[in-house]
């Protein structure tokens, strides 16, 4: 059974130190690495390392695999197989400026052909799951442009597709349409999981209660490393967690030391405390603050500062 709740790959953000605080609070999601590239896999690219290793806590996990050469990415597929992951996950996705200029990520959706040989070499060369995260178009959003893509996937025995509907040039403008999420699923012949702008427990809860949908969860996971957890908890019918915000940024820290190389601690933290600062009631000013830091360890205790003047904002139930 594909789980129902997923965290979505983000660069520089879902790191070792945010997946182990996201899975303190849930033992269900499906979590992802941060996308690897492939080239720079197989030529030992500089910090590959810590963004292909699996730790124990991580179970499920997926790597994201991004790349434009199928035979380079079916290479890299098959060595991150010795990791044991539930799946690997081809980027089709992103479509941050720098990834779009390589023709990679959400702009391999130009290329039809050379589409069908990358699933067909990443699925040959895997024995777990093999997944694609796409958008919904290149400069338009349609469902004929998706589900022309998705029998391809059904037909070269892709597990499932996570589809975030707005289209490569939107970026993170508009929002995302889940009407066309919609009509999309119910012409799908392939499992579909739902992303995009949802950013609050009822909403997710009842995207899956109500609408039956599997989902993944981006932005909103590194504001709220809980909300896996609390989704499960609602679903459930459990008791609110307690969270505590001194204590996340702890093990956060604790993390980031632990399983992270020293060059990449500081700008990882950084990347995390800009969405983290959103649960505190002067965060803008509090980001600023960190901004300044030259070392993880001053970072955190600037929030833990904030944290001793405005006891208040410490603890909450949610
Ligand atoms: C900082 C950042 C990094 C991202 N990195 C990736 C990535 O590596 N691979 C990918 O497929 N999508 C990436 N995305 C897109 C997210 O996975 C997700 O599809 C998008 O944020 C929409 O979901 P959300 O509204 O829940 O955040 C990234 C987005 C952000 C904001």
């Amino acid at each position: 059974m594909i789980p129902e709740l997923f965290c979505a790959p983000l660069a520089e953000i879902t790191t070792p130190a945010l997946r182990y605080l996201i899975r303190k609070f849930s033992s269900k999601v499906m979590l992802h690495t941060e996308m690897i590239s492939s080239a720079a896999l197989l030529n030992g690219g500089q910090f590959n390392q810590s963004k292909t290793i699996i730790h124990d806590f991580d179970h499920p996990v997926g790597f994201q695999l991004l790349g434009t050469n199928a035979q380079i990415m079916a290479r890299a597929a098959k060595e991150l197989l010795k990791q044991n992951p539930y799946s690997i996950d081809i980027n089709m996705g992103c479509s941050a400026p720098d990834i779009r200029k390589r023709g990679a990520g959400s702009y391999l959706l130009k290329d039809y052909d050379n589409v069908a040989k990358i699933v067909q070499g990443v699925r040959d060369s895997c024995d777990c799951r093999v997944s694609v995260k796409m958008r919904a178009g290149i400069t338009e959003s349609s469902a004929e442009f998706v589900i022309k893509y998705l029998k391809l996937f059904n037909d070269y025995g892709i597990d499932y597709v996570t589809l975030h509907p707005r289209n490569a040039h939107e970026g993170f403008r508009h929002t995302a349409s889940r009407k066309l999420f919609t009509e999309i699923k119910n012409q799908s012949p392939i499992q579909l999981i739902y992303n995009g702008d949802i950013s609050e427990t009822t909403e997710a809860v009842d995207l899956i209660r109500d609408f039956n949908n599997k989902i993944m969860i981006g932005r909103a996971a590194a504001v709220k490393p809980w909300i896996f957890g609390q989704i499960d908890n609602r679903i459930n019918g459990k008791n609110n967690l307690i969270i505590d915000l001194a204590e996340c940024t702890e093990i956060f820290i604790e993390k980031i030391h632990q399983f992270l190389p020293s060059k990449i601690q500081t700008l990882r933290s950084l990347r995390f405390f800009g969405y983290f600062c959103n649960n505190f009631r002067f965060g803008h000013n509090l980001f600023s603050a960190i901004k300044k830091k030259e070392s993880v360890s001053e970072m955190g205790k600037v929030i833990f500062d904030y944290l001793q003047r405005h006891p208040e904002e410490r603890t909450f139930n949610m």
